[in-house]
């Protein structure tokens, strides 16, 4: 199987370890590997390194090629002249990897956390089996109703998964709520297909991205217009399928999420670095230096060398704010 890893987005809500020339999977977040190195290894488990292709900017190409020399990783790195979002990213990666434009290709996020139990491996083989004739999205039990997800209405049962009856792509609030108590599955964001399929359906849904690409690729990214695969294709592809994928998965999407991730103290207190901490409990402590806290509860306290982050965790989402609040500081 060939193996698309997505690398080329930026992430906001992780300031100050994440910035725009830092993004998040590029950064150890839980042990000594970024989630980018983490996902190359997971790939490894279906792919050989020939196989693999990395999708990236001008920008992070070194860091992309020095976090895979850590790992002993001689894969394809495409560069992409502008980010023009999931779809032209995936359309120009599928056509590179795949031989006479057919073959299994998974697509994969860079910035999740996932355990690659057995559960991840059983449903990569189901998807497997279903990509000759569908696009397999993988789909995750919600937690909540999250607004930054797309949601997927599992339809008729096959053996290896369900039709998808319906894809919605970051719905409001309200609608969440509906799908989560509906039963509705969180996309993960991973997907596997057959190239021709793929192809085929970007031909139907997205031909103006299509179109783009009969052109060199600096022209064809001057061309396309920037477009999600969620949007681009699975909210209108009548050949989407869902494999329930029941591993751990987290998308490390701001610092509850994180904290979510790393292993607790007694106190319930997550930390990276040197913590004293009296009568302080379910904080998120990463920092270079001692912090002491005194009755501070569920808070992220996030230090690098030139900022300082205190935030109650629960309201950990807008983060993101503040890269806008640095952009208009100038
Ligand atoms: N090469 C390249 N170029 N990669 C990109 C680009 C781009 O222009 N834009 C984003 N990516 C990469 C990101 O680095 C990430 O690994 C992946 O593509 C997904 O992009 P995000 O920007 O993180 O998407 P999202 O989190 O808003 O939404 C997607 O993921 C959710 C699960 O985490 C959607 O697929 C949702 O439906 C899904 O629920
Ligand atoms: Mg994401």
């Amino acid at each position: 199987m060939k193996t698309l890893i997505l690398a080329g987005g930026s992430g906001t809500r992780l300031f100050p370890l994440s910035r725009e020339h830092y993004p998040k999977q590029f950064i150890p977040l839980v042990d000594d590997e970024s989630l980018f190195q983490k996902t190359v290894r997971r790939s490894l488990l279906f792919s050989s390194p020939q196989d693999i292709a990395i999708v990236t900017n001008t920008e992070h190409r070194f860091l992309v090629r020095d976090q895979l020399a850590a790992i002993g990783c001689d894969c394809r790195v495409l560069v992409e002249p502008v980010g023009r979002n999931t779809l032209p990213a995936i359309y120009y990666g599928v056509r590179e990897v795949a031989e006479d434009g057919a073959g299994t290709v998974a697509v994969l996020p860079s910035d999740h956390l996932i355990t690659a139990t057995a559960p991840f491996h059983e449903a990569f083989r189901r998807a497997e089996r279903l990509a000759k004739d569908y696009l397999v999205v993988f789909g995750v039990r919600p937690t909540s109703p999250h607004t930054g997800y797309g949601y997927i209405r599992p339809g008729e049962p096959l053996a290896d998964g369900s039709v998808v009856d319906a894809f919605v792509e970051k719905p409001d609030l309200p609608t969440a709520e509906r799908y989560v108590a509906d039963g509705y599955l969180w996309n993960s964001g991973m997907f596997c297909f057959d190239a021709a399929l793929f192809l085929a359906e970007c031909e139907t849904c997205a031909p103006e991205v299509v179109r783009a690409f009969e052109h060199p690729v600096e022209e064809a990214y001057a061309a396309t217009p920037a477009l999600s695969i969620d949007y681009g294709i699975m909210e209108k592809t009548r050949r989407a399928v869902v494999v329930p994928l029941e591993a751990d998965w987290n998308d490390v999407g701001n610092f509850d999420a994180l904290y979510a991730a790393l292993q607790k103290n007694g106190n319930g207190n997550a930390v990276r670095g040197e913590h004293i901490g009296i009568d302080s409990s379910e904080n998120l402590i990463l920092a270079d230096r001692l912090i002491a806290t005194v009755g501070v509860h569920n808070l992220a306290i996030v230090e690098t060398k030139d900022a300082i982050l205190i935030a109650d965790r629960d309201e950990a989402q807008r983060v993101g704010e503040i890269a806008k609040a640095l952009r208009e500081r100038g």
